[in-house]
């Protein structure tokens, strides 16, 4: 008894926090798609659009505070989400996609995150971003490649537009429908459960 009623709790909270990553992962897709008005994709013209934005744009500083709170956050939830999905371990098809759904959008987000570095073309942005190609480029066999990719060349201008769109279509659209694909097995779950616990019901009347 006390194990089906952890089951429905952690079954519930993940449903939640599916629809909590759809919400954060709509709020940053729709923010950013509004500071793209204003966004200059350009090494130097990148900093100055954003510093625009949060002093001369009305409520720019709130869009780009939303986008980052969302952005962020849609990584600490979705993390969460992993250890409660496990947590409340259901070997069915539909908790199999929302697991591995759940797994591919958190990396997505911390995929966005990484791309975001280096599209604020500041300091500590440009030297990370620096350091951290070191790193890629000694990955064996597609180290160079990748950092080429990446780049574009050295880290400039096409390096920010490489970025950008990594960031603002591939990832952005990713996290958007694997959140949708998320909450609908999730829910999909939820309906199996109930058609289960009615299904128990029914025999136990019969039973008695
Ligand atoms: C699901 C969708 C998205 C997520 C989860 C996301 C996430 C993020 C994150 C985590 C940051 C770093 C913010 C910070 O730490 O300050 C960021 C920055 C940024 N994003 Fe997105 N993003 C999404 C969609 C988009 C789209 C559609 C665009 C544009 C078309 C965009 C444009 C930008 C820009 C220009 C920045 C740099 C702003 C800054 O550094 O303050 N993002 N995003």
């Amino acid at each position: 008894m006390k194990n089906v009623q952890y089951a429905v709790v952690w079954r519930r909270l993940a449903t939640v926090l599916a629809v909590a990553v759809l919400t954060l992962s709509l709020i940053a897709a729709i923010t950013g798609i509004l500071l793209a008005f204003y966004y200059e994709p350009t090494a130097g013209g990148a900093y100055e659009s954003l510093r625009l934005i949060n002093t001369e744009v009305t409520n720019g500083w709130l869009i780009q505070n939303l986008h980052s709170v969302a952005g962020n956050g849609l990584i600490v939830i979705s993390l969460i989400q992993i250890v409660v999905m496990f947590l409340g371990e259901r070997f069915r098809s539909s908790w199999l996609t929302a697991w591995i759904s759940g797994i591919l959008l958190t990396l997505t987000a911390i995929a966005l995150g990484w791309t975001a570095m280096i599209l604020s073309w500041s300091q500590l942005g440009y030297w990370r971003f620096k350091i951290e190609l070191e790193t890629i480029q000694a990955i064996p066999l597609i180290g160079p490649a990748l950092r080429e990719i990446l780049t574009g060349g050295s880290v400039s201008t096409v390096t920010v537009e490489h970025l950008y769109t990594l960031h603002s279509y591939l990832l952005a659209i990713g996290a958007v429908l694997l959140a949708v694909i998320h909450l609908v097995s999730l829910l999909f779950q939820e309906k199996e459960a109930k058609q289960a616990d009615v299904g128990s019901t029914n025999l136990d009347a019969e039973l008695s």
